[in-house]
Formats: C-alpha cells, structure tokens, sequence
C-alpha cells in the first residue's frame, strides 16, 4: 500500500506538486495522469527518494518516509522516465551492477538475472552492450533491472514513451502480468489509452494539484458514457448525456451532421484540465 498526505514540494516560488493526498491499494495498476509539468514525475520522485518533499507525509507498506529508507529501497523498483543504464556495459554487467547494490548473493543473482532477461525477452541479447539496443529493447532492460531485487512496489515513469505501437502493447502485456504476479504498480503516462488498458485507477494531476480520481470507467460515466459531437465554425462541439438515446435525440435537433460515440478518458481529461494529451 503506497500513502500520500498532503504531499507538497516547492520548487523556489514553483509549487510542482500541491497537498497531494491519495492511497493505493496493494495489487493496484494505478495511473498518474496529466498535461506537461503537471508533477508526475515529481511525486514519483518523492515516492523513490530521489527528492525531498517540501512537506506532507509518504507511506510505502506502512512504513514511513525518509524514516524507513533502507527498508523502503528493498520493497521498491523503479523505471525512470529517462535511460539510466550504462550503455559501455552489457545487459547482463547492467543487472550484475543492480544486483550488487541490493546485496543479493552471487547465485540468487545469477539465478535472476537469467529468469528476467528471458522474462522480458532479451535472453538471447544478454552478452551485448547497451549501445546496440533498442529504445524498446533499453526500456525493456529498465524492467529487468528494477524488478531484479523482488521489488512488492514498482514505479514506471512514462514507460513506452517513443516506443511503436507494437512494442507498446507487449509492455502494456509485460506489466499487466507482473501486476497478476502480484505486484504494486504505480505508472505515469501520456497515453491516455494506456491507462484505459493498465489502470484499476488513475488520478489527474493539474499543475500539482488532484483533480479526479477513480477507475477510467467511474471517470467516463460521471462525464456522461456517450458524447455528441458537432462543427461550429472551426470548432468541434461536444455534449454528453448519460444514455444513447438522450444523445441521439440531441443529435437530431442539431441543423448539422454529428457524430455519436463512447466518451473515453481522454474527454475526462479534456473537460478537466481544458487540453489535449500530448503524444496521445
Ligand atoms: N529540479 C527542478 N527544479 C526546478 N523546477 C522543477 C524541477 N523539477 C521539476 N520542476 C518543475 O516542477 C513542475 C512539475 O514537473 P514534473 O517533471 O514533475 O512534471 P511532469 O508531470 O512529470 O511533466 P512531463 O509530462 O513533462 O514529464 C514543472 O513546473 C517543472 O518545471
Ligand atoms: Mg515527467
């Protein structure tokens, strides 16, 4: 279980993330939405203790922060929006130096090493440096290495960012599995599908503050399961009613063509935060 309480962290005179308050049950997917400079990766760096908050309270598995950190380290793995890994040394030195970190013995590391790069498909590029790899084969490789000490929690800032639709759905695959096998995870996106696929629950997070929490589906109906859509001008207009039939009844009273479809996440964020998801 991951405890946010007023978490707060100020930049100067910049408040990136502001009394941020919500709980994340154990076994969740749970998605952090929001715009550019929103504070999704601020909160996920309070959360790995990479950044101090400036105030409020963070519990991961009951234990307190920065109190518990040695403790916390060990219950945590985290994928970083940008790459960290050491691109002179090859896949397996990568997780060798992780494993080494954590303490694990030579045999258990051994041991996990190779169930790992063969878990997330990249037994056969172990001996080969990071230099000749893939975005998707580097960020593949940041998975490995973060769940390599058994990690209960894992943070995934942005995780298939510039990466192709194909590979996209096999990591949306990969974490939907870790999260079966048990596992806690807490991931940032842009990819407003890719909450809608992966997340029990997102929050959205405008210029650091909580503005909707719930399931993609709680957050769809609130809005209204079904939206008309019309030109006005340049514009496109929209309006959602809570039944297809309202919509529809709507529609036809219009004196121009409109659409009717199933509102979606991205219409929660739309109306929320008054933008569009970029990359989405
Ligand atoms: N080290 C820093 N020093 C000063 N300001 C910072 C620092 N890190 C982040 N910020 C500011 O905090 C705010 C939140 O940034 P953050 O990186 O958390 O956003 P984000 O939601 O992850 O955005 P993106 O979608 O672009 O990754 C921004 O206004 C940013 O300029
Ligand atoms: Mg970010």
């Amino acid at each position: 279980m991951i405890e946010l309480e007023n978490l707060t962290k100020q930049f100067g005179n910049r408040t990136a993330v502001d009394q941020l308050t919500l709980t994340i049950a154990r076994g969740e997917t749970f998605g952090l939405l929001g715009p550019n400079g929103a504070g999704k990766t601020t909160t996920i760096r309070m959360l790995t203790m990479l950044t101090k908050p400036t105030s409020g309270h963070i519990r991961i598995e009951g234990l307190l922060l920065p109190k518990n950190e040695k403790k916390v380290k060990a219950l945590i793995g985290v994928v970083p929006q940008f790459f960290n890994l050491d691109n002179e040394l090859t896949a397996k030195e990568n997780l060798e130096l992780h494993g080494r970190l954590h303490h694990m013995s030579v045999a258990d590391r051994n041991e996990r090493i190779e169930a790992l790069l063969d878990y997330v498909d990249l037994a056969d590029r172990s001996y080969d440096q990071v230099t000749t790899f893939s975005g998707g084969m580097k960020r593949r490789l940041m998975i490995a290495r973060a769940l390599l000490h058994r990690p209960q929690v894992l943070f995934l800032d942005e995780p298939t960012v510039g990466l192709d639709p194909q590979v996209r759905r096999r990591l949306w695959d990969l974490v939907r599995r870790m999260n079966e096998e048990g596992l806690t995870v807490l991931l940032t996106t842009h990819y407003i599908e890719e909450a809608e696929h992966l997340c029990s629950r997102v929050a959205i997070l405008d210029k650091g503050r909580l503005i909707a929490l719930d399931s993609p589906k709680a957050l769809c109906r609130r809005l209204g399961r079904f939206v008309v859509e019309w030109p006005e001008g340049e514009e496109t207009k929209a309006r959602f009613f809570a039944a297809r039939e309202e919509a529809a009844s709507f529609a036809g009273q219009l004196a121009v063509a409109a659409t009717i479809r199933h509102s979606n996440l991205e219409d929660v964020f739309v109306e929320l935060t008054g933008r569009r998801v970029a990359g989405a």
